[in-house]
């Protein structure tokens, strides 16, 4: 075996700020691609002499390819150890489990999420740090530099590593080590969780649907609910991973999920349904005839937090991205804890959660955790309504409604206008922020504009500053409007409109979100002018 120092010419690398690299699968695979970002990635943190990897992805299509090159390249850059899952299968969570149980210095995740696999669809290389998540910004900046500086990158010339049983084989002088994927994830929530009790809930007869979408977390929920707690075989569907997710949209939301939800709508529902996306990391709840919206899941979660063993002396605080729903906020208001807003993106909550100051956090795009990992947790967030549904003995809609009653309800919806062009996107967002020194205190399209602002975080614990984070307009009673250009769109521009609107009486709880949000959808239309600026007339999904 020898390694070969290959010369090369720098990539359009990862973007700093952005975790990750996503790119077209044939992109991935062009001549040096891979190479160069993996180079980058060593590169950029300070080389890969003597360290410690865990490395695995989400199974897509070019996975267990991309997995051979990674490891041969560990190996030529002088990496000691590298933890890789069987098949070289791992979930964005338990990626994050491993580093931190192994306390890895790192780990690299093939995967691109909830976009589509296959070969030509979408494929993804991101590293997360030593503490499991994903890197923050400083490291990604770096890494982005040393995509630019790049001139060669080493790979040893050796046969494909073994990967399909667990065990110890070397590559050169370094160690490969391949685990079973879900063993220590799964003993993670054996942890956390009551199983007793969620065991005797299934054993009662209740009936649940997982969907696993073709993607990663089919093996970790068959072995779990099927396996540890007993649900009924066949409680998990769509449970093992294909290249392309069954030519599916592994994204777990009413739109893509729509057989779940059919099921969940119909006439022998069954009692819970739960689904999670291509990595493991985003789920969807939806009780019998309940869906249940991110926003409203991670508030219930927080609320009911003290009936799961690993929270029950309480949360330190609680944290949710600017864009998801401040239902989260009321709960904290109650709980008397802090209730931190941070920009979009799970890297945001790292600090809070090494830091002890938040305990649980999520996002509006379907995405929950809490400080067991450093990612967000599908199977985590299923399992914690596993466990208050078993406490509670109410079911998904009784809980939502004791919810409401309790705290109100948050009428909120995400409105995506996707492949804008960017030009106008960007002018869209620079109309609003010059008028934001006038809105306040007017009235706007028919509602009271109490703020305006761009949204700078300031991260209480490093006192870093992210600024044009999103445009928030804050109305009367609590209701919001916020507007920001996704940062992982991979055409034109996606323009995202974030609609919110509280509401205390009981006897419009039961009302359909896009009518409860009507004056709210118009305004933030006229606000905007997204209809003249983008031509458009109507967002293209609506979650
Ligand atoms: C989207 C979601 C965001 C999530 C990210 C990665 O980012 O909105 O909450 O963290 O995907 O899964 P966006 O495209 O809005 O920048
Ligand atoms: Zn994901």
């Amino acid at each position: 075996m020898s390694i070969t120092t290959v010369a090369t010419t720098p990539i359009e690398g990862q973007k700093p700020g952005t975790s990750g690299l996503r790119k077209k699968t044939p992109v991935f695979m062009g001549p040096h691609y891979l190479e160069n970002f993996v180079q980058s990635i060593f590169d950029g943190t300070g080389g890969a002499q003597g360290k410690v990897y865990v490395l695995g992805g989400d199974g897509r299509y070019f996975n267990d390819r991309a997995a051979q090159v990674i490891l041969r390249m560990a190996a030529a850059n002088g990496a000691a150890r590298v933890i890789v899952g069987q098949g070289a299968i791992l979930s964005t969570p338990a990626a994050s489990n491993l580093i931190r149980k192994r306390g890895a210095d790192g780990g690299i995740i093939m995967s691109a999420s909830h976009n589509p696999g296959g070969p030509e669809e979408d494929f993804g290389v991101k590293f997360n740090a030593a503490n499991g998540g994903p890197a923050p910004e400083g490291m990604t900046a770096k890494i982005f530099d040393a995509t630019k500086a790049l001139s060669e990158y080493h790979i040893l010339e050796a046969q494909d590593v073994d990967l399909s049983v667990p065990g110890e084989s070397r590559l050169g002088e370094m160690v490969v080590e391949v685990v079973d994927p879900v063993t220590d994830y799964a003993a993670l929530m054996a942890d956390i969780f009551d199983f007793d009790k969620i065991r005797t809930l299934f054993a009662s007869g209740f009936r649940m649907r997982f969907d696993a979408m073709h993607a990663v977390t089919g093996p970790y929920a068959k072995a779990i609910l099927e396996g540890t707690l007993g649900a009924p075989a066949g409680t998990v569907v769509n449970a093992v991973p294909s290249p392309d997710f069954g030519g599916g949209h592994p994204d777990p939301n009413p739109i893509w999920a729509k057989t779940l939800m059919d099921e969940m709508y119909g006439d022998s529902a069954p009692d819970f349904g739960a689904a999670s996306d291509g990595d493991g990391d985003r789920n969807m709840i939806v009780g019998r005839h309940a869906y249940v919206t991110p926003s409203d899941s991670l508030a219930v979660l927080a609320a009911n937090a003290t009936l799961v063993p690993a929270y029950a002396k309480g949360l330190a605080g609680v944290a949710r991205s600017m864009p998801t729903s401040k239902a989260l906020d009321r709960v904290a208001d109650a709980l008397g804890i802090d209730c931190y807003e941070t920009p979009t993106g799970w890297k945001y909550f790292g600090n809070l959660l090494d830091a002890g100051r938040a305990t649980l956090c999520g996002e509006e795009s379907a995405g929950t955790g809490s400080d067991h990992v450093r990612e967000k947790d599908g199977l985590w967030a299923v399992l914690f309504w596993l466990n208050v549904l078993a406490e509670r003995k109410m079911s998904v809609a009784e809980i939502l409604a004791d919810h409401w009653q309790k705290f109100g309800r948050n009428f909120y919806s995400r409105h995506d206008y996707e492949a804008v062009d960017s030009a106008a996107a960007e002018g869209l967002m620079q109309g609003l922020r010059d008028a934001l020194a006038t809105l306040p205190g007017t009235d706007a399209a028919g509602l009271t504009v109490e703020t305006a602002d761009e949204f700078t975080y300031n991260d209480p614990v490093d006192a870093s500053l992210s600024t044009g984070q999103g445009i928030r307009i804050g109305l009367a009673d609590g209701g919001r409007v916020v507007y920001r250009l996704s940062g992982t769109g991979t055409e034109g521009a996606t323009l995202r409109v974030y609609l919110e609107r509280v509401e205390t009486d009981p006897a419009r709880f039961d009302a359909d979100p896009q009518d409860a949000l009507a004056g709210i959808i118009a305004a933030a239309d006229a606000l905007a002018d997204i209809k003249g600026r983008t031509g458009r007339s109507a967002p293209d999904v609506i979650t």
